[in-house]
């Protein structure tokens, strides 16, 4: 879909999430032609420098990021990037920045840079005249902290910006595979009849990473894996796997759907969470050590029994699992249906439902576990096999399909909103996670330990086999 002209301000723009991302993401759609030639990117931060020493930050940023890139696209592509000194907390360098808007072009205005300043920043833009009622502020998370910094955040947002022209990023959103979930569930006639509590057994959502917390043990050690992870990525997995079908695909539409499956979060009981903290080993040091704290008790990993009090999933628990420093890096959504009621075969042992995996990442992907007839005259026996659609090998997607960032904000210009958080469902989001993180800390809980390159801490095991359910294998 074509885009219209646009000037793109990045605050931030000399941070680590715009030049590994957002800069090199821009250039890519530059490059597949899909930036109008007189789009104009100008980035912002407090550091003191000329529009020519910014361009070659991104040029190394490029070689370190996306080295693929071509080079004489890259030079038409920082044709257009200028920079202008700004502080985000005072008054300099507001005006230069006006000065290099254009009255008549869409304005986007990206602000990659902490909770903090979001208010700020989009208090200066109205008051320095730069805010257009057809602006777009995009911001990234963490949205807040809890209920009550995530109100104060959207009070200070909506004080100079009209919900539609806000755009919170979860970049999950933008995930290939996350889409095709609505595709997958909306586009075809043979899930949906299936996909509620008569069919399904359960669900499983896991997110599993390999890293840990790379630099950014300050900020991680505030938050831990429910806030980091849960409050907003692996909900939104929730919400698209469990929301009613909407009436169309636009955003209120969307949006509507989501908010009402996490209104429809019951709270947790503590016997339905287990969190952890990956322990030191063989030399390498532990949580604790990478975050400079040795008396943490923030969890690492988290898995949780989660229910939705709504007539569609009434008795169907969602378990959801996240965590670093694990086995694999590895991300999925798992629909266990019922097992076959009945078997007509003798001595095959009992029968499995079918389970339909939705991978994420890495290979994105669909399978569907089915059983069959184990070829070959020798009795008859049964086995389970996969189906399974790599996205790559069917559609050879892989070498083009646009990074997350890439699409939001080309939806962002577009002024597509269907993608991204709306304030209400970021507040629902927080009040249902704000009492259970209340709950361990009024109990003085511990994450419980686990080894690095394992599957995360027994207790999430047991958390399965307590309900005579398992886990899928992470990096299985
Ligand atoms: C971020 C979290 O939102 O998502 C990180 O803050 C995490 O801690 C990252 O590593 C995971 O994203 P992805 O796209 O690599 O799965």
């Amino acid at each position: 879909i074509p885009v219209n002209p646009f000037d793109l301000v990045l605050f931030g723009a000399t941070g680590d999430l715009a030049q590994r991302k957002i800069l090199p993401g821009l250039y890519h759609r530059f490059e597949v032609g899909q930036m109008p030639e007189d789009a104009c990117i100008i980035g912002s931060a407090r550091s003191d420098m000329d529009s020519d020493a910014f361009r070659d930050q991104i040029r190394a940023s490029m070689a370190e990021f996306a080295p693929e890139f071509k080079k004489d696209v890259l030079d038409r592509f920082l044709d257009r990037v200028s920079y202008v000194s700004v502080d985000a907390s005072g008054d300099a360098g507001w005006s230069d920045l006006a000065k290099a808007l254009r009255p008549d072009v869409v304005r986007a205005f990206y602000l990659s840079v902490g909770p903090s300043l979001f208010s700020g920043i989009a208090h200066r833009l109205n008051e320095h005249g730069l805010a257009t009622p057809d602006s777009r502020i995009v911001v990234e998370k963490p949205f807040g902290h809890d209920l009550a910094s995530a109100k104060a955040l959207n009070e200070g947002l909506r004080a100079c910006f009209k919900e539609h022209q806000i755009y919170r990023i979860d970049h999950y959103l933008g995930k290939e595979t996350v889409q095709n979930l609505m595709a997958l569930r909306f586009a075809n006639s043979l899930f949906e009849p299936l996909w509620n509590s008569t069919h399904i057994d359960h669900v499983q959502i896991t997110v599993a990473e390999t890293v840990s917390v790379e630099g950014r043990g300050s900020y991680y050690d505030q938050s831990g894996a429910m806030r980091d992870m849960v409050q907003n990525h692996l909900v939104q997995l929730l919400c698209l796997t469990a929301m009613e079908p909407p009436s169309k695909f636009a955003p209120n539409a969307v949006r509507d759907e989501k908010v009402k499956v996490i209104e429809a979060l019951d709270p947790v009981e503590p016997k339905d969470i287990a969190r952890g903290q990956y322990r030191a080993e063989h030399g390498q040091g532990g949580y604790v050590d990478h975050v400079g704290n040795p008396a943490s008790r923030t969890e690492s990993f988290i898995a949780l029994k989660v229910h939705l009090g709504n007539w569609r999933w009434a008795g169907v628990p969602f378990y959801l699992r996240t965590g670093k420093r694990l086995r694999a890096r590895e991300s999925e959504i798992a629909v266990f249906f019922r097992d076959p009621p009945h078997t007509i075969f003798p001595n095959v042992g009992p029968l499995h439902g079918n389970v339909l995996v939705i991978r994420l990442q890495p290979d994105e992907g669909i399978i569907l576990r089915t059983t069959i007839k184990d070829p070959g005259p020798g009795g008859f026996r049964l086995s389970d096999v996969a189906l399974d659609m790599s996205f790559a090998d069917a559609l050879g997607v892989e070498a083009s399909a646009p990074d997350a960032y890439e699409r939001l904000v080309m939806d962002v210009i577009r002024g597509d909103q269907t993608l991204f958080m709306r304030g209400d469902e970021a507040e629902a989001a927080w009040a249902w996670v704000d009492p259970i993180i209340q709950g361990w800390e009024d109990r003085g809980d511990r994450p419980a330990r686990y080894d690095q390159g394992s599957s995360g801490p027994e207790e999430a095991l047991m958390l399965m086999h307590r309900d005579g359910r398992r886990w899928r294998q992470i990096g299985g």
